[in-house]
């Protein structure tokens, strides 16, 4: 079933209060029915939002990368499926997705990080893997696959070779979007809202170029117009 492009945008409220959030959702209206939720608000009182947002007909990414013993991260996905979440991180390690997937129940779907985009090679290194980040990358992406996850978290750049392992059954969701001319800011591997779908992202993470944006609705609607001219 294609996805349309206005349910392809999701918007991450990295905002410091409930408010500051519920201001942002207003403003972007009918353009965005998606949205992520990450630490910055949910250790702001964001968790006690997800309920709010999800009865407003939104759709809310739980942003929280878990990662702990299994018992521990299966109840903690219980939690937050009861919360009303469809989206929910943890971190690509094989115990922490065999947990999450035993655990999601109703419309809670559960998406791998594979390698945290902000590591490179040597990171890897110092902290004691030995392997490239391509090659934990793919690993990961295969086991996630094999594990019966949902989706997998991954930059732009890696949304062709992670596509190619997992196949058209997982959801590929990138941050790391940046609109034609806009500021990079800490984001090193970005691309377009265009060239992402086209590499074969289903969801778009957007934060800044939007949250940010002196009119957030407009740049927002820009968005959803370049994800629908993208080849798929
Ligand atoms: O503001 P910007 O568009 O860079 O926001 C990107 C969002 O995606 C942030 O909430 C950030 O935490 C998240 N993210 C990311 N890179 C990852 C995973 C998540 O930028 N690898």
């Amino acid at each position: 079933m294609p996805i349309e492009p206005r349910e392809r945008l999701i918007v991450a409220l990295d905002l410091s209060s409930v408010e500051a959030a519920q201001a942002m959702v207003a403003r972007l209206g009918e353009a965005v029915s998606f949205y992520k939720i990450g630490y910055q608000l949910a250790f702001a009182g964001g968790l006690a939002y997800v309920p709010a947002l999800a009865d407003a007909g939104k759709r809310v990414f739980l942003d929280l990368k878990l990662h702990d013993i299994g018992n521990t991260v299966e109840q903690g996905v219980k939690s937050a499926a009861r919360l009303g979440a469809s989206f929910l991180t943890v971190h690509g390690y094989p115990q922490t997705m065999r947990a999450a997937v035993a655990a999601r129940e109703g419309k809670l779907r559960v998406l791998a990080v594979t390698v945290l985009t902000s590591f490179d090679d040597n990171d890897l290194k110092v902290a004691g893997y030995r392997t490239t980040v391509a090659e934990l990358v793919a690993a990961r992406a295969a086991q996630a696959r094999d594990l019966g996850v949902d989706g997998v978290v991954c930059s732009p750049e890696e949304a062709s070779p992670v596509r190619s392992i997992v196949g058209g059954a997982l959801a590929l969701v990138t941050p790391g979007i940046r609109p034609v001319g806009a500021a990079a800011g800490d984001q090193k591997r970005i691309a377009t809202p265009a060239a992402a779908i086209a590499a074969g992202a289903d969801y778009l993470v957007v934060g800044r170029p939007i949250i940010a944006a002196a009119d957030p609705k407009a740049a927002a609607q820009a968005i959803v117009a370049d994800i629908a001219k993208a080849k798929t």
